[in-house]
């Protein structure tokens, strides 16, 4: 029993130490442009790898269901601590396991099913969370949706606001999973409060971004602010809610019993460990390239002649319109940049004209490439490898059959697994990748 409790994970497991190996290496040889990532410190992983791990501790520091909490306690307590020295939040839940789980406590803790709530459109930027008809709040909850403006694909808070003077809903929820512009919390505040309703807003995207001073905060307006840990503040998978007193009690007893068991006290330790980070002078620095990143990057493709939602960027995220090639032309985008080893995500436009699977647009960020340490030179080369190689997949469109479309793509993928200029580019990336080391020194097998 003991050997194997000793036993490193090469030993233990080798088919897995070999998938981390690969998962390892596949980051330092990519660019890596998928803007919900990001690559957490090793001071981070080690508190996530921790003995913390064995524990079970249901309740709050100081009210535990469980024995010999000292030093779950101690963890919670530093991270709750940092989360509202960092954002000046009255009330932080740092248990929450995730993003999704989180809103769900938020909705759960301030409304009862059926209530009305305004959110952005998953189509025009906001997540699944804020009322997808797929997705559990749509069905459980009547939202409502606002969009971009069709010219300037921004919000129009004009429109959003006549929007919650008609719909008077219960809550408004601002915030992004797919928005390149500056969001203005304070206006979305002061609307709720002009039509009585509750505020939230969702800052998982750009936590790291307001924490540096680089995107205006929704604190101390808006009532409840939920925000994934694992994005730009760049710690562990997981999420925490802040919010103001009175709803302190609501969120806490939502979140447990409510809707989890035992916290994840390992990721609690990671968490207060990012947080600790997120507080030093570098922080700051790392936030601001973050988006002197994201617009040379906006500026190199714009010059290589590809279309951008909204014209630019404001804060780490870029959506491209590959409309002006074909619609639904962002899974050619996707799958040639994948060969080049730059990794993005398809995604939707506004007033999207093809479909979820096969969107119109990719969507790119900035977080894991500036925590490499690339700067504005290094986003130039990207923007024209990228250029290069969306340029040889303009020959490419989707069948209108259903039918025919995934023998197209696996022929489309092997036929541009041969081109030589995306080879060409793949190389260039590896070599760009080796000049920024990842994990330097760590290996798993
Ligand atoms: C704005 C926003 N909210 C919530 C979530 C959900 O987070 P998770 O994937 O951790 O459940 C995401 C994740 O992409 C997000 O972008």
């Amino acid at each position: 029993m003991m050997e194997m409790m000793d036993r490193k994970l090469k030993e233990a497991d080798p088919e897995i130490a070999k998938a981390v190996e690969g998962e390892l290496n596949w980051e330092r040889e990519t660019i890596h442009l998928i803007p919900s990532d990001n690559l957490a410190s090793r001071a981070v992983l080690e508190a996530l790898g921790s003995v913390f791990d064995n524990r079970y501790s249901e309740g709050y520091a100081g009210k535990r269901y469980y024995g010999s909490q000292e030093f779950v306690d101690r963890a919670e307590t530093l991270a709750i601590e940092r989360a509202k020295k960092i954002f000046g939040a009255e009330h932080v839940n740092i248990q929450c396991y995730s993003g999704s789980p989180a809103n769900l406590a938020i909705y759960f803790a301030l409304l009862n099913p059926g209530d009305k709530v305004l959110a952005m459109d998953l189509t025009h930027g906001g997540h699944l969370t804020h009322g997808s008809p797929v997705n559990f709040t749509g069905r459980s909850y009547n939202f409502v949706h606002y969009g971009v403006d069709r010219e300037t694909e921004r919000i129009d808070y004009a429109a959003v606001r006549e929007m919650a003077i008609k719909e008077k809903p219960k809550l408004i929820v601002s915030g992004a999973t797919a928005y390149s512009r500056q969001i203005d919390f304070k206006k979305f505040a002061a609307i709720a409060k002009e039509v009585g309703a509750m505020s939230m807003a969702d800052i998982s995207h750009i936590t790291g971004l307001i924490i540096g001073g680089v995107h205006p905060s929704p604190f101390p307006e808006t009532d409840v602010v939920m925000t994934t840990t694992h994005k730009t503040l760049r710690g562990p998978r997981g999420a925490m809610i802040m919010c103001k007193k009175e709803f302190a009690e609501k969120i806490d007893k939502a979140v447990f019993p409510g809707m989890q068991g035992g916290p994840h006290d390992h990721a609690t330790a990671a968490k207060a460990v990012a947080l600790k980070e997120a507080m030093q002078p570098e922080f700051k620095d790392y936030a601001a390239q973050i988006v002197k990143n994201a617009r040379a990057l906006a500026k190199g493709l714009i010059e290589n002649g590809i279309k951008l939602v909204s014209g630019g960027t404001d804060n780490h995220l870029i959506l491209i319109n590959l409309t002006p090639i074909e619609k639904g032309h962002g899974i050619f985008a996707q799958k040639a940049l994948e060969k080049a080893n730059i990794t993005v995500n398809k995604n939707t436009i506004p007033y999207e004209p093809s479909t979820p699977f096969y969107p119109s647009g990719i969507r790119i960020g900035t977080p894991t490439i500036t925590t490499r340490g690339m700067k504005e030179p290094e986003m130039a080369a990207i923007a024209d490898m990228m250029a290069t190689v969306i340029k040889e997949t303009e020959k490419y469109s989707l069948p209108a059959e259903k039918a025919e479309r995934k023998p197209y793509l696996e022929k489309f993928s092997s036929e541009i697994s041969q081109n030589s200029k995306i080879r060409k580019v793949r190389d260039d990336v590896i070599k760009l990748s080796r000049r920024f080391p990842v994990y330097e020194g760590l290996t798993y097998v």
